[in-house]
């Protein structure tokens, strides 16, 4: 059947609202069969901070560009006694507004369809839960072949005692359930394991979700087709023309207030930054199908090494907590492709720029006629202001000098994309109403990212056993570039950028 006769045979009016002029029948039908089932969507969690900052704004904006069921029903659990579903509703009003959003029919006609649920998900009974919740679908009229996602935006000690409790009582059973789990996985290779094991006996792999919101930025997704579709830079990624890899997540914000802090090794480079590492280094996947490509990702952090002598940890001017704020480390790769290549990888709080890019620094020509030409290098900055800047040596008009200019794309500049790039949650509770699980993490996945930082998890602990605290932690000050120690990682000839 051609596309377009597929297309025919769908109602025109959904098509015309999900999908884009030019989607594929396949994509078309995708869409559509999302937009029919229905959709019951709890939050667990509901009253925190990520909750009313991306998750319920998501959901929004799903919902206003028809990208959600018909009919769909938000129930959001939090622990608070005192909320009621008109005061959370009033809660979600203001965070959408405070979002720069004018008050309408549609904010209305979203909240109408959250439901707040106060639960305790220490000690609270789950099978009231359970009623509750199937109260509601018949009160609300849904299909009992609906989709179900329990999404889990909890403090880190709250995942143990939910999981159980939805599968003791049988709620993770249902094969049209779907778990999603919010970082951190896990503090260490043992805890991810266990956590991994209560999950997997109550939940197929192929219905759990867990989230690196990471891999929902759309910088992040094209590093694949940058990488993939375009062959000239495929043929040059390797040892033989790459001298050294760097990346950078600076941040200049503080740590945020509250306990969920675990220090920036654990927070940002065993999640954000290794997906990056792999997305960069590992080779092509068979299939852009999720399992093809989390296979790949797997391969690569296998072989990815970290090593205690050149790793830098810092805590910026004023902090007193004992985590780390601040860390930079060199990996190595340990594969055909890229044996010798370091990956410099830096990441803190309270710097001066908010920016994260990978710069692939190529190797120099040799130095027999241009002797001050820089090496080149490509920058990809996936935040903010997207973009793909390539440095060359030209010849200055006029004169025999070189000097360095660069090609840069901007995604939103002049020849870029005119279009809104959506937000990361967005992205993800969309691909995970569809069922899609590419951008998210799979079990041996997260127990290959705790794997690779052991060594350095266990060289801080005896340190802190013979010690009695953390040794060899820099303290630098708000608005810098981090601890000058970092250099000493760095192997002769090799730079940081400036941030
Ligand atoms: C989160 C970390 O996962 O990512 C935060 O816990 C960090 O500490 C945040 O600030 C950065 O993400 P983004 O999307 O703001 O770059």
């Amino acid at each position: 059947m051609s596309e377009q006769s597929t297309a025919k045979g769908l109602s025109q009016s959904i098509i015309d609202t999900v999908a884009p002029p030019n989607a594929s029948a396949k994509a078309l039908e995708a869409a559509i069969s999302v937009r029919r089932k229905d959709l019951f969507f709890v939050v667990f969690g509901a009253g925190g901070n990520l909750a009313s900052m991306k998750i319920f704004p998501a959901l929004y904006q799903s919902y206003k560009e028809k990208k959600l069921p018909a009919n769909f029903t938000i129930l959001a659990v939090d622990r608070h006694e005192n909320i009621t579903s008109g005061s959370f509703r009033a809660l979600g009003r203001q965070d959408l507004l405070d979002k720069g959003e004018a008050e309408s029919e549609e904010i209305e006609a979203f909240l109408s369809c959250i439901v707040y649920y106060p639960f305790n998900l220490e000690t609270g009974n789950y099978q009231s839960l359970k009623t509750e919740i199937s109260v509601l679908e018949s009160e609300r009229e849904v299909s009992p072949n609906r989709t179900i996602i329990y999404f889990l935006s909890l403090l880190p000690w709250l995942f143990e005692p939910t999981i159980q409790g939805l599968g003791e009582v049988g709620l993770l059973a249902d094969e049209n359930a779907r778990l999603a789990v919010e970082k951190p996985f896990g503090s260490s290779l043992e805890s991810a394991k266990v956590l991994n094991r209560l999950i997997l006996n109550y939940s197929p792999e192929s219905r759990v979700y867990r989230l690196d919101h990471w891999l929902g930025k759309e910088s992040v997704q094209n590093l694949l087709n940058f990488r993939f579709a375009n062959g000239i830079f495929e043929h040059l990624w390797s040892r033989q023309f790459i001298d050294y890899i760097e990346i950078t997540a600076a941040e200049t914000v503080l740590v945020p207030e509250g306990r969920g802090y675990v220090g920036a090794l654990k927070d940002m480079v065993v999640n954000h930054l290794f997906q990056l590492i792999c997305l960069t280094m590992m080779e092509p996947p068979n299939s852009l199908s999720a399992d093809d490509i989390r296979n790949e990702k797997v391969k690569l952090l296998r072989v990815l090494k970290t090593d205690p002598k050149f790793t830098v940890r810092g805590y910026y001017e004023g902090y007193d907590r004992q985590e780390e704020t601040y860390i930079a480390l060199k990996l190595m790769v340990d594969n055909y492709r890229w044996q010798g290549v370091p990956i410099y990888v830096r990441t803190g709080k309270g710097l001066k720029r908010k920016l994260t890019e990978i710069v692939i620094h190529f190797k120099s020509v040799p130095s027999t006629l241009f002797t001050a030409a820089v090496p080149n290098s490509l920058v990809l900055r996936l935040q903010p202001d997207e973009a793909i800047s390539l440095s060359w040596n030209l010849k200055v008009p006029g004169q025999a000098n070189n000097c360095q200019k660069s090609l840069d794309f901007l995604y939103n500049g002049k020849g870029g994309f005119e279009v809104n790039i959506p937000e990361a949650y967005q992205t993800l509770i969309e691909r995970m109403i569809e069922g899609d699980r590419t951008l998210f993490t799979r079990a041996d996945e997260v127990e290959a990212q705790w794997e690779v930082v052991t060594p350095l998890l266990n060289d801080w602990q005896s340190s802190i056993e013979n010690n009695g605290h953390f040794s060899d932690i820099y303290q630098y000050p708000l608005k810098s570039d981090g601890p000058s120690a970092a250099l000493n990682i760095l192997q002769a000839g090799h730079i940081w950028d400036n941030l």
